[in-house]
């Protein structure tokens, strides 16, 4: 049951398929081959001032690592290019997601840290509309899922795609400290101030089960089927060997039940916690602060009493693509349509 409750915020991508109709796929059919259009005409034809070439606000010098077919750009060159303070924020988005991710940016740019950001790219046209329109910071690292399994929710295809987040921890290893954002979430608030200490690994609980505000930050108790309920959602994670410690381990545990996980990442996170617990300096982030949206959205009382404590909200422990998107509406967290001019990839019509 829980089970099912906090696998909601992954299943939602599934009904999505069903949901997309004709016209948004031919839609965004003929955006891909816009896309493909344009980086054609950006590689061939540089001095018609593709805006592919053109970089506002910034010395050419700090673009001059940038490469020509962003096919080419890599993982670490991106790190290199966005990372600040050695602190780096990532995201990974496949086409249909576009709408969500502009919302995030909007949040995490009124925050003043957009700059940080990579976006790994699930598919060639994101890689290729993000670059396009805010260069280096959309990264593809293959295999790419191809358009039609982008779409394809809950197939193989979607496994691969949340099964990226190790990837993590190659960030680690070249030293960078890793935020991992979904990008169904909103910033209320600057994030880093709530990283107190220099712990390993910051997560946050799923459990919509209220917790005092001054609830202990160790790693929860399992519930009584032996689990734990940690959100692979956001994560944050310092260079050190215990976060890479965990990483591993996450990677382990996802290619040793890839069945049995059917696509979620989130069980096989919450293993990786438990036999390496002893290992890691583990930090659970307030849950006032960092509340699941099966309590923030669906608790009117308890977001009354805790408003001004949140910090991000969580568009998770709802199903289908529209009602996640009908939600942040209604609760005046769909920033987009009125305020796509703060995301730095402007409007995406
Ligand atoms: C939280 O506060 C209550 C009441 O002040 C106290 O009894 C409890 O021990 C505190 N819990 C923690 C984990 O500090
Ligand atoms: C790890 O999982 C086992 C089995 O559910 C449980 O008994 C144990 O308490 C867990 N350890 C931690 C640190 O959560
Ligand atoms: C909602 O929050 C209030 C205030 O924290 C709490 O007393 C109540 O039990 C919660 N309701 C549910 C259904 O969890």
């Amino acid at each position: 049951m829980a089970q099912q409750l906090f696998s909601s915020s992954h299943l939602c991508h599934s009904s999505v398929s069903n949901r997309l109709n004709i016209s948004l796929l031919s839609r965004n059919v003929l955006l891909l081959l816009l896309v493909s259009l344009r980086l054609l005409l950006g590689v061939f034809l540089p001095w018609t001032g593709s805006p592919l070439f053109i970089f506002p606000n910034r010395s050419s010098s700090s673009y001059s690592s940038l490469p020509s077919n962003w096919r080419d750009y890599s993982l670490p060159q991106a790190a290199k290019f966005v990372a600040k303070d050695g602190t780096v924020i990532v995201c990974t988005v496949s086409y249909p997601f576009l709408p969500f991710l502009n919302n995030w940016l909007i949040s995490v740019s009124r925050q003043k840290h957009q700059d940080k950001v990579i976006v790994i790219a699930e598919d060639y046209a994101t890689l290729y509309l993000i670059n396009q329109k805010w260069p280096g910071h959309a990264v593809l690292i293959p295999p790419a899922l191809d358009s039609q399994t982008a779409y394809k929710f809950g197939s193989q295809g979607f496994f691969k795609f949340t099964s990226r987040r190790p990837h993590l921890l190659q960030l680690l290893e070249l030293g960078y400290n890793v935020m991992y954002n979904d990008v169904d979430m909103v910033w209320l608030q600057d994030p880093f101030q709530y990283l107190e200490g220099s712990h390993d690994a910051y997560f946050t609980d799923d459990m919509t089960r209220i917790k005092p505000l001054n609830h202990s930050h160790d790693l929860p108790p399992p519930d009584r089927n032996g689990v734990t309920y940690i959100c692979s959602c956001m994560i944050f994670l310092r260079p050190k060997n215990g976060a890479k410690l965990l990483m591993k381990k996450w990677i382990e545990e996802l290619q040793a039940g890839s069945k049995a996980y059917e696509g979620n990442d989130q069980p096989a996170f919450n293993w990786a916690l438990n036999k390496t617990y002893h290992q890691v300096d583990l930090f659970l982030l307030s849950q006032a602060a960092f509340p699941t949206g099966g309590l923030y959205f669906n608790n009117e009382t308890w977001a009354e009493e805790t408003k001004g404590k949140h910090v991000i909200i969580h568009n998770n422990y709802i199903i289908g693509y529209d009602h996640k998107m009908k939600r942040f509406h209604d609760f005046g967290l769909w920033l987009v349509d009125d305020h796509a001019f703060e995301s730095p990839l402007g409007k995406l019509e």
